[in-house]
Formats: C-alpha cells, structure tokens, sequence
C-alpha cells in the first residue's frame, strides 16, 4: 500500500498546496481528483510562486506523473493558462499530465448560471468563487452534462451543446441573463480541443498498473471536509465529495489501497464565503489575524474570515475521514500574538453539543467552549526543527494534537517548502 491522501480539514485554504508540493519529491504519481479551479493552492518552492487550480500541486516532482482524474471538473481555458504558467517557468508538461475524458466540462452557461443562482438567492447566496461548479455539478448528476469525451467527437459535442443550449437559455433569459450562442461556444470548444488533447488519456490503467506495482500515490484533495457535500455546513458548501471515500468513485483507487491521510489545518481558522463559524472573530482580533496571516483568497482575492483554532470541526474531519496524522499551517501567522485560544467544544443552551448535532443555521447558534493559551510572542519563521520552537508554542502544538486525538506530523512555519517541522 502507497496511497497518500491530503485532506483539507477545516473550511478549505489550509495550506495544502504547500504540503503537498513538500511531500511531492517522494511521489511517482500526483492525482487532482475532485472539484475544479475552485481551488486555489499556493506552492512556493526553488520555482517560484505559482497559485494551482487544476493541475496537480505536485507536478514540480519532475519524476512525478500528473493526473486529473474523473471526479474533477474542468475549465479547459483555466487548464490552459496553467499549462503556459508552468512551461514558462520551465516545467515540462508533455507526457507527464494526463485528463481523464471522463472530466464534465465547465461549460459558459455554467459559470453565467452559477452568478445567476447567486443573484436570485439575494441575502441567502452561498458566495462561491463564481467558477460555474455548483451548476456543471448539477448537470453531470442529473444526466445533462457534456465531457470531455464528447468534445473528441465534433458532431456529438455539436449535439449536445445544442440540446444544453435549448434548456439553458430558457433559463437564462428566466433570471434576466443574456442568451448564449452555439456558433460562438462551438467556435471556442473546437479551437481549445485542439490544444486539450495531446494531454487526454484514460488514467484507470495508469492507476490500476501503479497500485499493482506499489508506485507511490498522493491524491491532492481540494477544498475541505467543511465544505463537502454531504458532510459540510450545507447548503453552504461545495458540490464535490472531498471525504475520503471519494477516492474511489473519483480516482478510480479502491480504499484498501490507501495508506495514510493527511488532514490539513492551519493553527487557526479561516473561512471564505457565507455560511456559520463559530470561532470567528468579527472585531479587531479577527483583523490582526487576517493581516498576519495575510488571508486573502488565492482564487478570488476576497478577504478570508478569521478566527480561532476549533478542536470540534478538525476532530469530527478526522474521525469522518480517518487521518492517520495532522499536517498543522501557519503556526508563524500566531507569532506576535500575546493569548491564543482553542475550541475545545460547542454549548447550545447551556448544554454540550456537537458539530453534527444540527444543520447550518444551528451552528450559527451553538457557543465555542474556550481554553486560554499563553503565545510565544517570539519567530518561529522557518523553523525546522521543534526543538527550536519557543516553549509555548510547543504547548499550543501539544493542546492541540490532545483536542483532536491524532499525531501532528507536520508542522509548517512558513510558505516555501522548506519551512517545515516534520516530526
Ligand atoms: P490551499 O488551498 O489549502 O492550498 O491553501 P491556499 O494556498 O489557498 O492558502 C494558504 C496560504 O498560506 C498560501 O498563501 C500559502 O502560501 C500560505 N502558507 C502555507 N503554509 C504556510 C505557513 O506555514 N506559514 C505562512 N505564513 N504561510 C503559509
Ligand atoms: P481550496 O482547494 C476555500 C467555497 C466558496 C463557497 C463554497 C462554494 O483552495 O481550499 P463553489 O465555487 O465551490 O461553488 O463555492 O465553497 N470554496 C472554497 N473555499 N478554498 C477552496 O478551495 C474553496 N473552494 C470552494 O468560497 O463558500
Ligand atoms: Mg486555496
């Protein structure tokens, strides 16, 4: 068994576009297996700063294969742009990255709907990152969507653009949106095929022939536990299965192949969109930390909402999800910070309760449980080794790892790929 999954474990924006590019090195396989250029992950390394949307965060591994799998959606111009940033910052490409045709296109209605959708739900809007991925999501489940397989063949692309195209405009026009065309869509799909397709291959005997070999996997989850589908604050949420099961619908790798899962955590919590956070810090404090942690969106560039670590959300991640151990980010944004406070668990009217005691608008109204840490008020910047570390961050590190029940393995401290703690 070689099989590494990378799980976001809070709201998304962890951190694990620089885990992964950290554990890349050892890997023969790097898989992006759900959801699209929703996400944003961040990798700095001897190359650069690239933010990642859909190819995967490991393809700076030049030994590494690079596979977008069936579960992930595809904006084949975003592809594209990623594919010419990473050429010119001299990283080969060509026949080291394969698509799978299995991938649903995201298709222009999409993303003009998605705005639609958001519009119309007025105060009630979900704040997506506007990239089409609830609507393409929509679409493959019930039977409406459009992949990469049919772009292979003109006139099946031709075909059901048109029938897509007869539903979706209704509806456009319904939300008071422009009609698209089929001319100018078809024009655009058949001049981007041209360039998708020397990178389209089928990644299950790939897959199937790497698990048999005992090939080293790391499967790069996006987004995060809190935003899945069935498991996040719905309806505020993303359209993808980010749990680890999803593995195996949306890479093709059967769970007993997986060996070990990474959640990812940041020191404290962020969050982007609507939708309830308990620990978040609306006054000042929330500020400091935003700054500190300079938390802007890598996708949208809209400010993140800050708070403290919850102990609640990161264990009910890793029970659901099984992590076998905890990378933690960001403990140098905590640097200047004189008192830290961890979650430890929610009160509802007095009482204990759990995150899965209630939906979306009970989270709202459920009050974080505090223990008061003192902060180091020193830099723990770069550090690599947790010797080094200032003894009250080393007790924040300890109180969490107690709260959430797993062993922190990874301890990052700072955005370049060396900054790290492995312990
Ligand atoms: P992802 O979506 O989970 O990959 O995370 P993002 O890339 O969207 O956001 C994480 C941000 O934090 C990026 O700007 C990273 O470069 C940065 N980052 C990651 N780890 C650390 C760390 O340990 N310290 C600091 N200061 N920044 C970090
Ligand atoms: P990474 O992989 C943070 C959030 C959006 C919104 C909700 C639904 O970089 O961690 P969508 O566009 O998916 O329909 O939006 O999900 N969201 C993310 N938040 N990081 C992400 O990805 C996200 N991907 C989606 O902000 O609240
Ligand atoms: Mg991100």
């Amino acid at each position: 068994m070689s099989v590494t999954l990378v799980i976001g474990s809070q709201w998304g924006d962890e951190g694990k576009g620089k885990i992964i590019d950290f554990l890349s090195p050892h890997q023969d396989f790097v898989v992006r297996f759900h959801g699209g250029n929703n996400a944003g992950h961040t990798v700095v390394n001897d190359y650069g700063r690239f933010p990642m949307h859909l190819i995967p965060s490991g393809i700076f591994n030049k030994n590494a294969t690079a596979i977008i799998s069936n579960g992930a959606v595809i904006d084949i111009e975003v592809l594209l742009l990623e594919i010419e940033m990473l050429e010119k910052a001299g990283i080969n490409i060509k026949n080291r990255l394969f698509v799978s045709p299995r991938c649903h296109l995201i298709m222009p209605y999409h993303k003009l709907l998605d705005a639609l959708y958001e519009e119309a739900k007025g105060k009630g809007k979900t704040g997506t990152t506007g990239r089409g991925i609830g609507p393409v999501h929509a679409d493959k489940v019930s039977y409406n969507g459009i992949r990469i397989w049919d772009l292979m063949d003109k006139e099946q692309f031709s075909e059901k653009l048109a029938v897509q195209l007869s539903i979706k405009n209704r509806i456009i026009e319904a939300l008071g949106g422009k009609p698209l065309s089929q001319v100018k869509i078809e024009e655009l799909f058949l001049e981007l095929r041209e360039k998708i397709l020397p990178f389209v291959k089928e990644p299950y005997p790939i897959i199937q022939k790497a698990l048999k070999a005992k090939k080293k996997i790391l499967l790069e989850g996006a987004q995060a536990v809190f935003l899945d589908n069935e498991w996040g604050t719905y309806p505020y949420v993303t359209a993808s299965t980010v749990v680890t099961g999803g593995a195996n619908a949306q890479a093709g790798i059967p769970p007993k192949y997986l060996d070990k899962v990474i959640g990812v955590s940041k020191a404290y919590t962020t969050r982007v969109g609507a939708g309830p956070f308990p620990t978040e810090l609306k006054d000042d404090e929330g500020e400091r930390l935003r700054k500190a942690g300079n938390e802007y969106g890598t996708t949208t560039g809209r400010p993140r909402r800050c708070g403290w670590f919850d102990a609640e959300l990161t264990r009910f991640a890793s029970d659901l999800s099984g992590f076998t151990s905890l990378a933690l980010t960001k403990l140098d944004v905590l640097d200047e910070f004189e008192e830290l406070f961890i979650c430890t668990g929610y009160e509802f009217e007095g009482k204990k309760v759990s995150y899965f005691d209630g939906d979306a608008v009970f989270l709202d109204k459920v009050k974080p449980v505090y223990k008061k840490m003192k902060g180091w008020m020193s830099s723990t910047k770069g550090a690599t080794k947790f010797v080094d570390l200032p003894k009250a961050a080393k007790a924040y590190i300890k109180a969490l790892q107690k709260e959430v029940g797993i062993p922190i393995k990874y301890i990052s401290t700072g955005e370049e790929r060396s900054a790290i703690i492995v312990k």
